[in-house]
């Protein structure tokens, strides 16, 4: 395990909150220290970038400003909420979580790995942000961004970089007093190097890029799941309203099918409720 030198983690430190002091984002969801308010962002940023997640963010606590409120929510209006983000499922697993933890957490957020792990729709990765930001917890965890900055800083030349050689390094430079600072830094500081150089995520083991089939459905699949909210309806009906082939729909209507995100009747589409 490479093994950094006091010197090497206070040079690295100092790179990262320099930054921050200068250009760390304001971001809506690092006013709150809400848990529940936190696990709804965490949940938006998985596949989508901040600046789509920032003008949805706020309506959706709005309407669903608690746990309680989500979890006895009908799914079309979570769907319909959700809109413009994308990747639907998350919407339903969102709300399924929120059912978990009423039933079994009652309605406290829970503030472990290992039970936030067990929550849907939030894995490993999700539940370190999650005891980052919202409990301020040590606990070392991966996020693109924060990959991207250990990538760039430790492994600058090497491809195929795996997490398992990353997790230790994340280990030894958090700043245990202050995890939640800390790991917006790191986040802030790896969105720019995004931009600025080439993305160092494409040098890890685990990059991938979004499932072609979903991007480039994502637009029809929001489409259908919104006529769907307002009618129930069958192919002809949404070729109508959608002006879109048969054959495209098709293929859409059976994925968000198998999903579980729609139901289907005897050629009748819509919401499972
Ligand atoms: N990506 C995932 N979580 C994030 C956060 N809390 N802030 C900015 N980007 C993120």
């Amino acid at each position: 395990m490479k093994r950094l030198t006091e010197q090497q983690l206070q040079r690295f430190r100092k790179i990262i909150y320099s930054h921050f002091e200068r250009h760390g984002r304001s971001l809506p969801w690092r006013r709150t220290t809400n848990p529940y308010h936190i696990l709804v962002s965490e949940i938006m940023l998985q596949q989508t970038q901040v600046d789509r997640v920032i003008p949805k963010y706020d309506g959706f606590i709005e309407v669903f400003p608690s746990a309680r409120e989500l979890a006895r929510a009908p799914l079309s209006k979570v769907l319909w909420t959700w809109s413009g983000l994308g990747y639907n499922r998350r919407a339903v697993s969102l709300k399924k979580c929120a059912q978990e933890i009423m039933r079994t957490h009652k309605g406290q957020i829970p503030n472990t790995i290992k039970e936030l792990d067990a929550l849907p729709g939030i894995g490993c990765h999700t539940a370190g942000a999650i005891m980052a930001f919202a409990f301020n917890k040590p606990v070392v965890f991966i996020e693109t961004n924060v990959r991207s900055v250990f990538l760039h800083h430790f492994f600058p030349k090497r491809k195929k970089v795996s997490d398992s050689e990353l997790e230790p390094l994340i280990e030894q430079a958090l700043d245990r007093q202050n995890p939640r600072k800390w790991y917006s830094a790191l986040m802030d500081y790896g969105s720019v190097l995004k931009k600025e150089v080439e993305n160092p995520s494409r040098r890890s083991k685990h990059h991938t890029k979004q499932s072609r089939f979903e991007g480039s459905n994502r637009q029809l699949r929001g489409a259908i799941l919104k006529a769907l909210i307002i009618r129930r309806s069958n192919t002809a009906e949404l070729q109508r309203a959608l002006n879109r082939k048969k054959t495209e729909l098709n293929t859409v209507l059976s994925q968000l099918q198998k999903e579980g995100l729609i139901c289907n009747q005897e050629g009748v589409f819509g919401l499972p409720f």
